[in-house]
C-alpha cells in the first residue's frame, strides 16, 4: 500500500471511529452510567416532573446546533446563549440536576464525560424510571464552546402553535421523519405546560372535548397576563407515567397543546396516532429507536469541541 493510500485508510478509520458508540466510556469511565442513574433516580424520586424536564432538555439541546450541550451554557461576555430564547425562557428546567450529575461524574472520572452525553443518558434514565422503554444510549458526543440565542430563536424548535406541516418540516430539517415526529411527541405523556401556551386552544378551538376544555379553563383564565404561568399536565390521565395515554387523549380530543391535537385532526398522521393508541409495545420500541436518531443529530466528535468541566461554561 502506498503511503497516500495508507493515509486515506487511516483517515477513514479515524472518521468512522468518530461515530457515537454504546461502549464509548467502557475503558475511560466505566462508572458513568451508574453514576448518572443514581442522581437522576434521586431527583425524580424527589419530584416526578423532573424526569419530564430532563427529557425535554435533551430535545432542546439536539435541535439547536446538534446534541452538543449548547443549551446548558450560561451567557458570557462573548455570547448570549439559548436559555433566554423563546422556547426555553421560564420553561426549561433541570439545570441544577445536570450540575449535580456532572459534579458526581467529574469525581469518578475527571475531564472525560461530556455534558452532551450526560443529557442523553439522563433523558433515557428518566423515561425508564417513569415506566417507559429503555435503549442503549450512544455516547461520544463532545461539548460546544459556545451557544447562540439567535440560533435557538430561529424557529428550529417548533412552537405549540405549529401547523402539522410546520411540525413535519422542522423535524425533517433535523433528519427526522414524520413518524419520528409523531412518536417523539409521545414524550408529552409526561410533564406539564403553562397556561400561556394552551390558552388559545382551550378557549377558541373546536376540536377539543368540552368538559376537558372547561376543566383546563378553571386554572387558566381567558385574560392574557392572568395565570399565564399556571401549569397543567400534558397527559390528562397519567402525567407522571410514561405510557401511550397521550395518543388515547388525542383520539378523545384531549390534547393540551394545539401542536398535540393537530396530530389527530383528520390529516396524514391520524393513522399513526390510532396505531400507537392501541399498541403500547410499538410505541415503546419506536420511541426508543427515534430517541437514538434524535441523539445522533450533528454531534461534535473526535477533536471538535471540548469536554466541559462545568456544564454551564466553556473551559
Ligand atoms: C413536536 C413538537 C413539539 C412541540 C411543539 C413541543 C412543545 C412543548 C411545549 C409548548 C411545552 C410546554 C412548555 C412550557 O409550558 O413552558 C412542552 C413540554 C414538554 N415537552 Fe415538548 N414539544 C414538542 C416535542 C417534544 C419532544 C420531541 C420531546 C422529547 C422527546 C418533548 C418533551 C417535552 C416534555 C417532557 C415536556 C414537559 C416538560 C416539563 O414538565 O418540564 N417535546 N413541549
Amino acid at each position: 500500500m502506498s503511503w497516500i493510500d495508507h493515509k486515506k485508510t487511516c483517515n477513514f478509520t479515524y472518521n468512522s471511529s468518530a461515530q457515537l458508540s454504546t461502549n464509548f466510556y467502557d475503558k475511560t469511565c466505566p462508572k458513568v452510567l451508574t453514576t448518572v442513574n443514581s442522581v437522576v433516580r434521586s431527583a425524580v424520586a424527589k419530584e416526578k416532573r423532573m424526569g419530564a424536564s430532563l427529557l425535554r432538555l435533551h430535545f432542546h439541546d439536539c435541535f439547536v446546533q446538534g446534541c452538543d450541550a449548547s443549551v446548558l451554557l450560561d451567557d458570557t461576555s462573548s455570547f448570549t446563549g439559548e436559555k433566554t430564547a423563546g422556547p426555553n425562557n421560564n420553561s426549561l428546567r433541570g439545570f441544577n440536576v445536570v450540575d449535580n450529575i456532572k459534579s458526581k461524574v467529574e469525581a469518578v472520572c475527571p475531564g472525560v464525560v461530556s455534558c452532551a452525553d450526560i443529557l442523553a443518558i439522563a433523558a433515557r434514565d428518566s423515561v425508564v424510571i417513569l415506566g417507559g422503554p429503555s435503549w442503549k444510549v450512544k455516547l461520544g458526543r463532545r461539548d460546544s464552546k459556545s451557544a447562540s440565542l439567535s440560533a435557538a430563536n430561529s424557529g428550529v424548535i417548533p412552537p405549540p402553535t405549529s401547523t402539522l406541516n410546520n411540525l413535519i418540516n422542522r423535524f425533517k430539517a433535523r433528519g427526522l421523519s414524520t413518524k419520528d415526529m409523531v412518536v417523539l411527541s409521545g414524550a408529552h405523556t409526561i410533564g406539564q405546560a403553562r397556561c400561556t401556551l394552551f390558552r388559545t386552544r382551550i378557549y377558541n378551538e373546536s376540536n377539543i372535548d368540552t368538559s376537558f376544555a372547561r376543566t383546563r379553563q378553571r386554572t387558566c383564565p381567558l385574560t392574557v397576563g392572568s395565570g399565564d404561568n399556571n401549569i397543567a399536565p400534558l397527559d390528562v390521565q397519567t402525567p407522571i407515567a410514561f405510557d401511550n395515554n397521550y395518543y388515547k387523549n388525542l383520539i378523545n380530543k384531549k390534547g393540551l397543546l394545539h401542536s398535540d391535537q393537530i396530530l389527530y385532526n383528520g390529516g396524514s398522521t391520524n393513522s399513526l396516532i390510532e396505531s400507537y393508541s392501541k399498541n403500547s409495545n410499538s410505541f415503546n420500541s419506536d420511541f426508543a429507536a427515534a430517541m437514538i436518531r434524535m441523539g445522533n443529530i450533528s454531534p461534535l466528535t473526535g477533536s471538535s469541541g471540548q469536554i466541559r468541566k462545568n456544564c454551564r461554561r466553556p473551559n
